[in-house]
């Protein structure tokens, strides 16, 4: 069974000194914790038992938000990553808990939504061997991990980490789909020039084993990373903007819960009880009376 872990660790230094007293992934985007927005992408993907990763100050926060995942019907595990030493360490950290199972890493301050996300999630966890990432074409693709195709065959041919002169303008987003083998390939690679485990050094060698697909998510996708004040700003905005007018919630990860089955009405209610009054849990409510969709 695919095993799916958030990364919600890092100082979130960009956003000091908002972030001196709480951690990134736990910051309001509108009207829902940061973390929620990931949890509801590994939902989307049908995944159910997930282990939580952050930081020794900050894991007990998490804990305390989501529990032991019952909430949504799934299963939520912590562990703590010391120090920031890169997102492959997820996998040194969590190998016990991913075992000999596939497994799908989402970072805890990336946000996705579009038409069709779901399908591609469930495409992406069906693999049955190598890796999945995605591809989204930004202004700013030195900041990130950039995927450069071929021209012709659209085949990929590079992947580089925050390149100064990028190949192309296509940055990998934090969503990584991998095979079994992810653990150990975790374990082969060394610390880079700034000292962490790079994720791109993973998808580096799937691709050199032929074993790397990125699915490019094109027009009428949104991709925001959180880590400064603006892009935070954005996302918030964007989110609010298509729940206000389309009177709805994005990623809200009780109703995926519920759309699966994972969850029965009555736990819904329940649920919208123990958050009290409030638009959220009037949500909750609306949604087992059927309004809401
Ligand atoms: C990390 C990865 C990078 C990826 C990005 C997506 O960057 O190293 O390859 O494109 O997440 O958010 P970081 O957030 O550590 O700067």
């Amino acid at each position: 069974m695919r095993k799916g872990i958030i990364l919600a660790g890092g100082t979130g230094s960009r956003l000091f000194p908002v972030t001196l007293g709480v951690s990134k992934q736990l910051l309001p985007v509108y009207d829902k914790p940061m973390i929620y927005y990931s949890l509801s992408v590994l939902l989307m993907s049908d995944i159910r038992q997930i282990l939580l990763i952050s930081t020794p100050d900050d894991i007990a926060s998490y804990e305390r938000l989501l529990g032991d995942g019952s909430a949504y019907g799934i299963e939520m595990q912590y562990a703590v990553q010391a120090e920031p030493k890169g997102l492959a360490e997820a996998f040194i950290i969590g190998a016990d808990f991913v075992g000999s199972n596939p497994s799908t890493l989402i970072l805890g301050d990336n946000i996705f939504y579009g038409a069709g996300l779901i399908q591609l999630c469930m495409t992406a966890a069906q693999q049955p061997d190598g890796a999945t990432v995605f591809g989204y074409h930004v202004l700013d693709p030195e900041r990130y991990g950039v995927v450069e195709f071929d021209e012709e065959t659209e085949l990929v041919k590079s992947i580089e980490e925050k390149p100064k002169l990028p190949k192309s303008d296509w940055a990998v987003t934090g969503l990584y789909y991998y095979d079994e083998q992810v653990v150990d390939i975790a374990h082969s690679i060394s610390p880079s020039a700034r000292g962490e485990l790079e994720i791109t050094d993973i998808n580096a060698a799937y691709l050199e084993r032929q074993q790397l697909r990125v699915q490019k998510l094109g027009r009428g996708f949104a991709w925001f990373d959180t880590g400064t004040h603006d892009s935070l700003q954005d996302a918030a905005a964007f989110v609010r903007t298509i729940e206000t007018r389309q009177d709805i919630k994005i990623c809200c990860p009780e109703e995926i819960a519920f759309d699966n089955g994972y969850i029965t009405a009555d736990q819904v209610l329940r649920r919208a009880n123990e958050l009290g009054a409030g638009t959220y849990s009037d949500y909750l409510r609306r949604l087992v009376e059927g309004i809401a969709r």
